[in-house]
């Protein structure tokens, strides 16, 4: 496999004057935030931006504005060798990782308003969640102006906070999605996998499992309340979980629906902890 270069920037005013290069040469720019802990779910996003720009640039920067909870963000992975020699493999042009005072030379208090999408399920129970993410994406579209950006649908919500980002703010950025890449046995890859420990990797299956027994029983003609009643009961077969919601949603708005009518298409999300870990995943049902 043929190892590429790829270049490194710690600091703003050097990643720019790279992309100053970059745009005076009419190259386009493709953008890949994440938080590190790279795993091959974040590499095909990398892939996805290489087919359709000219350069890609992926930042790494485990932001603090979004982790409502502290222990969450020190137990956090951090794997900045690994993650560049998989960057370099990836033929991933640049990557930038800044500091925490690079990013927040002072502290960023800005207040976005989502409406009601940020106070809906993770909105809800990661209260200041997606205002942190609003906060470093928008500092990170500002810095980088990539003319795309990529996302993984994994993060059905957060990819629908930072579309309704780039339109509050005209930011003329396409927002690509990307397919949730998953392990072997259904589990959407994260990052926050590798610190399940054996028993609870096995117990983590369980939300693939069930997630693909949802859209079989809507088929069946099984109602919203009894499709979530099956759910509930099926974990609390299962130990060591602790569900935090399991929801049916309008693909459009991701308002929760009681009935499938209410509808065209729908989405059902979850979130729950396995052990400590707070895993999420969703799937597309029509
Ligand atoms: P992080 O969790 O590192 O994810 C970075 C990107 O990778 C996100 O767009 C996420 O949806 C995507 N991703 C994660 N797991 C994936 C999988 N299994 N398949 C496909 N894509 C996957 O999301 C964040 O970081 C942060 O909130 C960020 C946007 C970087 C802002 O700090």
């Amino acid at each position: 496999m043929p190892v590429y270069k790829v270049l490194i920037f710690t600091k703003i005013s050097e990643l720019q004057e790279f992309l100053a290069q970059i745009r005076a040469n009419k190259k386009s720019i493709g953008f890949v935030p994440t938080m590190g802990a790279l795993h091959p779910g974040h590499i095909s996003l990398i892939n996805t931006s290489k087919i359709v720009c000219n350069v890609t640039i992926c930042s790494i920067f485990v932001n603090p504005t979004q982790f409502n909870d502290k222990n969450d963000l020190e137990r956090y992975p951090k794997t900045p060798q690994i993650d560049i020699d998989l960057l370099k493999n990836a033929g991933c042009d640049a990557v930038f990782m800044p500091s925490a005072e690079e990013m927040y030379p002072v502290k960023d208090e800005t207040l976005f308003d989502f409406g009601y999408l940020d106070k809906i399920l993770e909105g809800k129970h990661r209260p200041g969640h997606f205002n942190g993410v609003a906060i470093v994406v928008s500092k990170f579209f500002n810095i980088v102006k990539p003319d795309q950006a990529f996302f993984g649908g994994k993060d059905y919500q957060q990819v629908m906070i930072i579309k309704a980002l780039t339109k509050k703010l005209d930011l003329n950025i396409k927002i690509v999605v990307c397919p949730t890449l998953r392990e072997k046995d259904g589990l959407a890859m994260s990052s926050r996998n590798t610190l399940l420990n054996a028993k609870e990797r096995e117990v983590a299956k369980i939300i693939p499992k069930l997630m693909n027994q949802v859209l079989p029983l809507k088929e069946k003609g099984m109602q919203i309340e009894e499709i979530k009643a099956h759910i509930v009961s099926e974990l609390n077969k299962r130990g060591n979980y602790e569900l935090d919601y399991f929801a049916i949603c309008d693909t459009e708005t991701l308002k929760e629906l009681n009935s499938f009518s209410e509808a065209k298409h729908h989405i059902a999300l979850i979130a729950c902890y396995v052990g400590k870990i707070r895993l999420i995943d969703n799937l597309l049902l029509s």
